[in-house]
């Protein structure tokens, strides 16, 4: 669907607890567009059918769910049926169960059109698994946004203890592995970097390094830039 008319958008995939959110906000803010946190669709999607009863494994009901929900995104904070779920959502536990519904091919298919909808000038930056592959194929910018896992462990473990939540280091890692591996074995949307991302390993670099670089790749490959 690349009419020129569409506003631009800046993909941004990766796996779980590597920065790709944080980076993401910033290179909104930066440029003034909107952000797409697909994860916490699926993350919200996941909670509300823990609160009414659906399985998570109940791919017919998760989906016309799915359709139903009454989402809004406003400032960072989520709003399911007008009420903020807040860190309800952000939980491991919480990841764990959206890693598996993410893996229903129903499911994603009822929240595509969704996540579309973000797209509005003067442009998008999106994060999550399949933002490159499947929801934005034509995205202007796909940046494929990694780090090593113990790095990705590690920064975990720093923002639960920062939030005064306990937390343990192996289990995270353990977690991380197990959720990565659920991620880019499933056969619908499995996380890959396509051949036309460019990759972003931050193991070694901070937010504002990671941040930099991919405005620096924006620079380079925005619409409308003189050849
Ligand atoms: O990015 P996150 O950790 O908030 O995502 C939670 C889970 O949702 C992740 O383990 C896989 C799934 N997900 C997905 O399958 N596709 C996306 N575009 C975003 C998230």
């Amino acid at each position: 669907m690349t009419d020129g008319l569409a506003s631009p958008v800046i993909a941004i995939d990766g796996p779980s607890a590597s920065g790709k959110g944080t980076v993401a906000v910033l290179v909104a803010q930066s440029l003034g567009f909107h952000y797409l946190d697909s994860g916490a669709i699926y993350r919200v999607t996941a909670y509300a059918a823990q609160g009414v009863g659906v399985a998570l494994e109940d791919e017919p009901a998760l989906a016309a769910l799915a359709r139903q929900l009454q989402l809004r995104f406003d400032g960072g904070e989520v709003f399911l049926d007008g009420k903020p779920v807040g860190d309800a959502i952000r939980s491991e536990e919480a990841g764990r169960a959206a890693s598996r519904i993410a893996a229903l091919p129903a499911l994603r298919l009822a929240l595509l059109e969704r996540q579309r909808a973000f797209r509005l000038p003067p442009g998008l930056v999106s994060d999550g698994r399949d933002m490159g592959s499947v929801v934005f194929p034509d995205a202007t910018l796909k940046v494929f946004l990694t780090a090593s896992a113990e790095e990705r462990a590690q920064r975990r473990y720093k923002q639960l203890i920062e939030k005064g939540l306990g937390a343990n280091l192996a289990a995270l890692l353990q977690d991380l592995k197990e959720r990565d591996a659920r991620d880019v074995a499933r056969s619908a949307a499995p996380l890959q970097q396509t051949v036309d991302a460019v990759l972003l390993d931050t193991t070694s670099l901070n937010i504002q390094q990671a941040v930099q670089q991919v405005l620096d790749w924006w620079c380079v490959c925005k619409p409308g830039k003189p050849a």
